[in-house]
Parts: C-alpha cells; sequence; structure tokens
C-alpha cells in the first residue's frame, strides 16, 4: 500500500506519565509515516523526506498535529438536546433526556443521527468516544455501523434500565443481559470498536439487573463498563434509599463486579476519601465532564482529591449534559473549575489527558493516543491562529503549550483544519478541501 507522509508541527507524549513538560515529544517541523492505516517512522521532516522520497507528501507545515483526541463520555441519542434551559439532573433526564432517548426505537432516526453525532465529532478533532446509545439494541447498532464506515476506534454500549424512567423505555433484566452479550460477541473487538456494559446509573437499574450485568462484567473481563457516580447530591440521597444495605454509591457498582480497569465513571464530583481510595485500588477510571457539571449546576469536580489518590482522571463533554463536542473547549472549562479548587490544570497535562493519558487509563495505548511507531494514525491538524483574535493572541513562535491553552479558550471547530483517522481525512475543513481542490 502507498506510503504517506504527513508533515506538520507534531507533538505527542509517546508514554504514560506525570512529567508534562519534560515528556512532551516535539518536532517543530516533523513528519509522519503511514502504511496501511499506520504509523511505520516519526521524525524531522528533512530526515523522513530523504529516507521515503516516493511517498506521497501532505504538507501541514503551519500548523499543529497531535493525536486524535479521546472523549471518554458522551451520549449520542442526546445530541438533539444539547443546550436545553433551566434544569439540574433528576428534572432534566426526565423532562429532556428521556423524551429524546425514546425516538431512538426507530432505527432510521437511529442511523441518521449517528452520522450527525460522528460528523460532529470529527469536526471537533474527536477521533475516539466512549459512547452512550439509548436503551434500545438497534441504536448501539447504528453507532457502530456509522463508526466502522468512518474506520473510527469507538467503545460504545446498549444503556441497561428497568425501573424510574418511562414504561417504554425500559429493558429488564434478562432482556438487557441477552442485548448486551449479543452486542458484545457482535462488535468487542471486531475492528476497531469495543463494547462497553452500560448500566444507565444506579437509580435506573434494579438489584436484579445489576447483578444480570455484573455477570456478564465477570463473564468478559476485557470489556468496558461505564455509567455515572456522584454527580448530584439528590440522586446520592436516592441511591442510599434505592441500595441501603451499601454503604456508599461506589459500593453499589461494587457489589455488583463493576469497579475495575477499563470502567468509567462519569462526573465523580461529591466522593468521599474512601470512595477516592478505592476507586485508586481498583484501577477504574474517573471521567471528568466540566461543560455538564456547571450547566446542570451538578458541581465543581476535585482534581487535587484524584490526584492525592491516584485515580486516573480523563476528560469528556458529556453531550448532551455538556454543552461542546469540542474538547479544547471542555479543557477550558476544566482549567476554570481547577482554578476554583486552587488545582493549577496545564494546558500539557490537559493535553496529555485527552491522548496518551486516556488511551492509557483506558488499556488502548498501543492503539491510540500517541504517534509511537505501531499506532493507528488517528490525529488532527490544528490552526491555532483561525481567527482575527487568535491571530492577534498567538504568535508564529509561540509554544505548544501556550497556543493549545489559547485554543481552549478563544478555540472551536474553525481551529480543526482537518482530522485523520486510520491514516485517511475524514474531515476537512471547507476552505482546505477547496484548496486541496
Ligand atoms: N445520570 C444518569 N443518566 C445521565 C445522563 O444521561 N447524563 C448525565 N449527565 N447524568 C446522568
Ligand atoms: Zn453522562
Amino acid at each position: 500500500m502507498k506510503q504517506q507522509l504527513i508533515r506538520g508541527a507534531i507533538h505527542h507524549y509517546p508514554h504514560a506519565t506525570a512529567d508534562y513538560a519534560a515528556d512532551l515529544q516535539s518536532f517543530t517541523d516533523g513528519a509522519m509515516l503511514i502504511e496501511s492505516g499506520k504509523i511505520i517512522a516519526l521524525g524531522e521532516y528533512n530526515e523522513l523526506r530523504g529516507q521515503y522520497p516516493a511517498a506521497a507528501l501532505t504538507d501541514y507545515r503551519d500548523y499543529l498535529i497531535i493525536p486524535g483526541l479521546i472523549d471518554t463520555h458522551l451520549h449520542f441519542p442526546q445530541t438533539e438536546i444539547i443546550a436545553k434551559y433551566g434544569e439540574q439532573l433528576l428534572t432534566w433526564l426526565d423532562n429532556f433526556t428521556f423524551p429524546a432517548e425514546g425516538q431512538f426505537a426507530d432505527p432510521a432516526l437511529s442511523a441518521r443521527m449517528a452520522d450527525f453525532f460522528l460528523n460532529e465529532c470529527l469536526k471537533n478533532g474527536t477521533t475516539t468516544g466512549l459512547v452512550y446509545s439509548s436503551v434500545h439494541k438497534t441504536s448501539t447498532e447504528a453507532l457502530f455501523e456509522a463508526a466502522s464506515a468512518r474506520n473510527m476506534l469507538t467503545v460504545a454500549g446498549k444503556v441497561c434500565m428497568d425501573r424510574h424512567c418511562p414504561d417504554w423505555l425500559q429493558d429488564t433484566p434478562a432482556s438487557a443481559q441477552r442485548d448486551s452479550a449479543e452486542l458484545i460477541e457482535r462488535y468487542h473487538g471486531k475492528g476497531r470498536n469495543y463494547y462497553a456494559l452500560t448500566p444507565r446509573f444506579a437509580p435506573t437499574s434494579s438489584s436484579a439487573q445489576m447483578a444480570a450485568l455484573g455477570e456478564l462484567a465477570q463473564q468478559y473481563d476485557d470489556v468496558f463498563i461505564q455509567t455515572h457516580l456522584s454527580e448530584n447530591h439528590d440522586e446520592i440521597a436516592w441511591v442510599k434509599t434505592l441500595y441501603p444495605d451499601c454503604e456508599d454509591y461506589l459500593a453499589v457498582y461494587e457489589k455488583y463486579h463493576m469497579v475495575r480497569p477499563r470502567a468509567v465513571y462519569g462526573h465523580c464530583i461529591h466522593l468521599s476519601d474512601s470512595e477516592w481510595q478505592r476507586m485508586a485500588a481498583s484501577g477504574a477510571v474517573a471521567a471528568f465532564c466540566p461543560t455538564s457539571n456547571l450547566f446542570l449546576g451538578s458541581g465543581l469536580f476535585e482534581m487535587g482529591k484524584a490526584e492525592q489518590f491516584n485515580v486516573p482522571v480523563t476528560l469528556a463533554t458529556d453531550v448532551g449534559g455538556g454543552t461542546s463536542f469540542n474538547l479544547l473547549r471542555t479543557l477550558g472549562e476544566a482549567y476554570k473549575i481547577c482554578q476554583l479548587r486552587q488545582f493549577k490544570l496545564s494546558a500539557l497535562q490537559g493535553f496529555y489527558m485527552l491522548t496518551q493519558g486516556a488511551a492509557h487509563s483506558l488499556g488502548l495505548s498501543d492503539k491510540i493516543g500517541n504517534f509511537n511507531v505501531g499506532s493507528d494514525a488517528d490525529f488532527v491538524v490544528l490552526n491555532p491562529r483561525f481567527d482575527p483574535l487568535t491571530t492577534l493572541r498567538v504568535k508564529n513562535d509561540s509554544s505548544c503549550e501556550d497556543a493549545l491553552f489559547a485554543l481552549t479558550m478563544l478555540g472551536d471547530d474553525r481551529a480543526t483544519v482537518a482530522t485523520w483517522v486510520a491514516g485517511q481525512p475524514q474531515y476537512i475543513q471547507q476552505e482546505h478541501a477547496d484548496a486541496l481542490a
């Protein structure tokens, strides 16, 4: 297969680290050699051009090239209800979320929305999502099919819920177990698809349903698990009444074998020290969803606690509780929450969390999150000077850290020049497409 050489200012983290300044690898005039969707060499442009004179060149010399961004918690059937006014979590679910998710009983609508959703991700530089579908098995299939058509590495799961939501959105313990198992067999590890067991959260799953999904968690020990934890005070009080035998919220998930590596807990805002400590011991991951936490008035995530207890933290949009598909913008809101918590979140730490850090926490760093030889060629090309204000603010010789920080505050999808997935451009901004034509 033909080799491709991609030129630009390349930045990535080759391995897991907590030293974000020292371990960033940068090539100001760099190049990446791609063959059959994978990275086969990385280095200075001049050197690689000399070694591979026949490779087809795509020249992004004026732009930053970073690994495709990883959104570790978002809901594809909530795309249409982004930015709905006035509610906090539990009434937001009743008033907006459940009616919207009900529409996904229709396979044709699910297919249309899966396309829309993934295109929105790509336009914002996101190449991998951990995605909740609706309760319908068919909507999960629609998402995997749309992701496969774009060759995007995607982790997704059918929401399971058998109580405290409208009848027409409920499954049962048996159907949730059967449908989830069929989806695992059909999709998990097939192509670039991976499955996540997805009990929506403890309030909407009976003990019988949690037990049924816990059996699958034990049977399939490499599947992902995704759910919500400790987002809102009313939710936490409710869980106490629903699971009186469990000492706290995390204990519900522990009881059903769901707290382990590759389990991603959305929000984690109001955890006790004991819960932080047990999260750390388990290898589970906390997904920090800043725009959602502010929008729904849920609270201010404590990055300092996560670091104190050594719990891996990833970033996530939580669309449609979250208000943007853009993960750099999301990092900007995370920075502001950390300011209120007296924690200095650097642009480089944030960049790590969106790429190698997320991949490492999820056990996917042999494939995504970095530009190591052998990794899949998923990357984003960013123009940090995409309008008059950013052109004024970001200088030609600005550091990667400064340019990225400016993008977290001022950026949006106008900064995305192109998004490549497994060595193919899956999104090209219109003016660049025109220039290439
Ligand atoms: N808790 C249970 N379901 C949801 C959801 O869809 N979004 C958010 N933000 N929290 C939840
Ligand atoms: Zn969520």
